[in-house]
This record gives C-alpha cells, sequence and structure tokens, in this order.
C-alpha cells in the first residue's frame, strides 16, 4: 500500500480509502473502549486522528503508543466526528517503529518556552511552532529562488572560503590549517602564511558582493543565497554569527532601480507566504497573540496576516539619511531623552532610531538613502557633495534593518582613491579593480538578511528561532 502524507489526506481524503500513513504521535487520549491518537508527520501543521478501538489492538502495544512515537498506521478513512476536519483514521494495523520513553522524552504535550526549546534545539522541530517556521523558511527560499529566476537572474555561487574582507569591518572568522598555539613563523616571528593552505590568510566570506559584482558585470542580472560568517559579538535578537544572505546584483541599474527592486522583491515574498502558507502563517498568527494577551492592547503587535497584507499594501516611503536625522531630532523620544544611543548627522542609526522611524513616524516601511561615506563600505558610489555616498538600507516594522544595499562606484579613480583614504590594499584587490578598468558600467545591488526576514513573516521574537541550528557567541553544541 502507499503511504500517503497526512497533508493529502486532509487535503484530498474520501471517506472509505484504504490508507497507510507514517508519523510521530502527538497526543494520545481516550476512554477503556477507544484510543485517539494524534498524528504528525511534519507536512503540515494539523494533526491526523487515528482511532484505535482497545480491543483490536495488543494492550502491550497501545500502552508503548506515547507522545513522540513513531508508528506506521494502516486503515479506513471516515467521516470526522469533531475536530474541523473531514476525515480520520480507523486503525485496523498499527506497527510502532520507534518509542519514547515517556519519564524521558523532553517534549511532552504541554506549553514549552521557546528558551526551553533553544536548549532541545535537536528536537525542538518536532513542535507544532518550529514545524511552521521551517515550513515556512523553505517556502520563502524556494520563493526566493522563484522569483529571481522568473526575472532572468542568475545564481550564482560565490566562495565560502575568501581572501578578501568585502564589508571591511574586520569582523572575520579566519581559516587556517595551521595549529593555533603553534603556526610557523617568519623570521620577525608572526605566522607564516606563505606556508598555510592557501598561501595566504584567508577567512569565511562576511558577503558574496564582490564576486558578485564579477558576475554581475558580464551576466547582467545575478543573485547568491548562501551562508555568510561574522565575528560580531553581539548578543542580540537580530545577529547570528552565521547567517544566509541573499545578494542580487544588477548591471545598469542605479539606485532607484535598486530600491524599486527591493520593495517589488519583498512584496512578492510576502505575497507568496499570504497565498501558500495560510496554515502556517494561521498557527503563528495565534501562537503570537497567545503570547501577548497579557499585554496591554497598545503595546501588542498587530495580527501577524493583517500585518503582511498591511505592508503588502503600503508604499515603502523613500528619505534620505540626512531626513531621517531632522525627524529623529524633532522627535518625542529625542527631545525627552528616551533615546539610549545618540542621534546626529553622522552616527550609524541603531536599530531604536530605525524602529521609531519605521512604527512611530511613518507607519510603515521606509528606504533611507544617502548614508555619511565614513559609516559605509569603500565600494558605495560616492555622491556630488563629497560627504554621503549612494547607500540604500530597507527598515522594517519589528526588525529594523532588514537590507543594506547601494549603488557601487565604477570610476576607478574614485574606487582606488577611497580605498587609499579607508587603508585597503589596491594590489590585493586587483581582480576587482579591473571591472573598473574593463567596461565598468553603472552597477547596483543589496542583501536580504534571510533570518530577518524569515523572522518578519512569522513573527519570531528572537533570531535564534528561524534558523535550524544558530551560532551565536559561546554556542555552538553541533
Ligand atoms: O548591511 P550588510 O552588512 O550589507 C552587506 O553585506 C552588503 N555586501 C550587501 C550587498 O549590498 N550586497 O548586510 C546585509 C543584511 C543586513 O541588512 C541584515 O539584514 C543582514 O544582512 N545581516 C545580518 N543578519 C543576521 N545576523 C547578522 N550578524 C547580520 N549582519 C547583517
Ligand atoms: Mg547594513
Amino acid at each position: 500500500m502507499v503511504r500517503l502524507k497526512i497533508k493529502d489526506i486532509l487535503q484530498n481524503g474520501k471517506t472509505g480509502e484504504k490508507t497507510l500513513v507514517k508519523a510521530w504521535v502527538r497526543t494520545k487520549r481516550g476512554s477503556k473502549n477507544v484510543n485517539f491518537i494524534a498524528l504528525n508527520d511534519g507536512s503540515t501543521i494539523h494533526n491526523l486522528q487515528i482511532v484505535a478501538d482497545t480491543e483490536k489492538f495488543d494492550e502491550h502495544l497501545l500502552r508503548e503508543i506515547n507522545t513522540g512515537a513513531a508508528l506506521a498506521v494502516e486503515g479506513l478513512l471516515t467521516e470526522s466526528q469533531g475536530s474541523g476536519q473531514n476525515v480520520e483514521l480507523a486503525a485496523e494495523k498499527i506497527e510502532l517503529l520507534g518509542k519514547a520513553d515517556p519519564e524521558k522524552y523532553p517534549i511532552q504535550p504541554k506549553k514549552h518556552t521557546l528558551e526551553f526549546l533553544r536548549e532541545n534545539a535537536h528536537l525542538r522541530f518536532r513542535t507544532n511552532t518550529f514545524g511552521a517556521v521551517f515550513r515556512m523558511r523553505h517556502a520563502m527560499a524556494f520563493a526566493i529562488h522563484n522569483y529571481f529566476n522568473q526575472k532572468g537572474f542568475y545564481y550564482l555561487h560565490t566562495p565560502i572560503i575568501t581572501a578578501s574582507d568585502a564589508e571591511g569591518a574586520g569582523q572575520m572568522f579566519r581559516v587556517s590549517t595551521f595549529d593555533p598555539l603553534n603556526p610557523p613563523l617568519t623570521e620577525e616571528g608572526k605566522p607564516d602564511y606563505s606556508k598555510d593552505f592557501f598561501g595566504r590568510p584567508t577567512n569565511l566570506t562576511v558577503s558574496g558582493q564582490l564576486e558578485g559584482e564579477l558576475g554581475a558585470l558580464a551576466l547582467g542580472e545575478i543573485y547568491t543565497f548562501g551562508p555568510t560568517f561574522r565575528a560580531e559579538n553581539s548578543n542580540t535578537t537580530r545577529h547570528l554569527a552565521e547567517f544566509w544572505m541573499i545578494e542580487p546584483e544588477m548591471a545598469f541599474y542605479d539606485l532607484k532601480d535598486n530600491m524599486d527592486l527591493a520593495e517589488e522583491f519583498l512584496k512578492y515574498l510576502i505575497r507568496y507566504a499570504l497565498d501558500n502558507c495560510r496554515d502556517d502563517l494561521q498557527f503563528l498568527g495565534n501562537r503570537l497573540s497567545q503570547e501577548e494577551k497579557n499585554k496591554p492592547k497598545e503595546q501588542r503587535s498587530m495580527d501577524l496576516v493583517e500585518k503582511l497584507e498591511f505592508v503588502l499594501n503600503s508604499e515603502f516611503v523613500r528619505i534620505t539619511y540626512t531626513e531621517a536625522i531632522d525627524i529623529l531630532k524633532n522627535s518625542k523620544p529625542y527631545k525627552k531623552k528616551k533615546f539610549q544611543f545618540p542621534v546626529d548627522w553622522g552616527v550609524d542609526l541603531q536599530s531604536e532610531h530605525e524602529r521609531y522611524l519605521v512604527e512611530k513616524h511613518f507607519k510603515c516601511p521606509v528606504i533611507l538613502t544617502d548614508y555619511p561615506k565614513a559609516i559605509k563600505a569603500f565600494y558605495m558610489k560616492q555622491n556630488d557633495d563629497d560627504k554621503t555616498v549612494r547607500a540604500m538600507d530597507v527598515l522594517f516594522p519589528q526588525i529594523g534593518e532588514i537590507i543594506g544595499g547601494s549603488q557601487r562606484e565604477e570610476s576607478l579613480e574614485k574606487l582606488e582613491k577611497r580605498m587609499d583614504e579607508m587603508n585597503i590594499p589596491a594590489e590585493e584587490m586587483w581582480w576587482y579593480l579591473d571591472t573598473r578598468r574593463y567596461g565598468s558600467v553603472v552597477h547596483s545591488g543589496f542583501g536580504l538578511g534571510f533570518e530577518r526576514f524569515v523572522q518578519f513573516v512569522t513573527g519570531m521574537g528572537n533570531i535564534r528561532d528561524v534558523i535550524a541550528f544558530p551560532r551565536t557567541p559561546k554556542s555552538a553544541e553541533f
């Protein structure tokens, strides 16, 4: 008999059909004569109800059917008596595939805190919440490829191990085959990287952008979608040491084209979630309102589906960094000294400032452009004012910065000058500078932090809860 997935059974199953499922027990309850077993196989947030008459099955077998155990069940689909579902399965044959000791199995059918589940990250996929999150994460990854494929962008695989620090922020994890305590030394007593695997210092990539530009300046439009690594020691709900980034890079796009693409792209993904992930969204939305039910009304967040629809229907506000600083300086929290970090032309905006602009002032997503050049990377196109660069950050409710990008400096002369000012050795970047030597054109790109976006669509408050195996300072268990 062919095995069916629970999602298919609940959507298309007809009364009277003989059916086989393989899944894990979520709950078991019942009376003397009949047992109700809720099964889940990961294909949907919903469980399939199994009805097993006590007299038909071995007493020992029934006793071993506990939360977490794996079963194969054969039977007939019957009309469901309750539970809001069309069908349930009247069991004829039950095979215990793997038992789970109820005294030891940590994921019991009760409310576990997210913190407890983080400590049991190896088993947390088995909860409704994490099932929904990881199905949605998958759907969003699929939608990203769909979007770019349909627009004629090529998926370019940029290196994980590289010799460049694309962002120039120095937050790199070194890659070396040396014994860290005993590296071969040069005559000056420094580690002799000429003897290392690659013959030079290398690190895990912080961004695929620079290599992405090489692709875009020949293939036209490319995107990367891969893991990136940053050794920033920030223990926040929005930072990971290993996160995934989507970086489109487009020849002949200026900053306006770049912003248009970012807005269309984000809206496509939100539309996709609303059209394809309804059950999981509903579940996660309810989870959120449950979590916030004791908060005063004005502090509760908007319903998840409503929030997505709201962003989908809004036109993102586009203002310059300089305008944003003016707004912040005229704001109530600034005047009442409620911001923790300073606001002045030239400072990098903190998430409290970004969220004020989005959540309180404009009440919709905001794209900030033309940041001071001193707080942005060397490759951004310089404006004529000699003070700002053609940067853009997309700011979202709940998240703050979700996208960072820019138009790129296409002039060899200006780029070399800026690198010199920032002490970036031109001889190590000869391959990058060659793109400006030969057939240089206007081009732009951006990076979307995948986990921050998944946080937004699932409503999850902590970035550790939207990646399967979070890597954060002092934590990399498996
Ligand atoms: O703003 P960032 O640093 O930009 C770049 O890396 C550019 N090279 C992108 C480009 O133009 N191609 O990072 C881009 C995005 C941020 O807006 C944020 O969403 C996410 O990546 N991000 C992080 N997400 C999780 N943990 C971290 N430590 C992150 N750092 C950045
Ligand atoms: Mg940034």
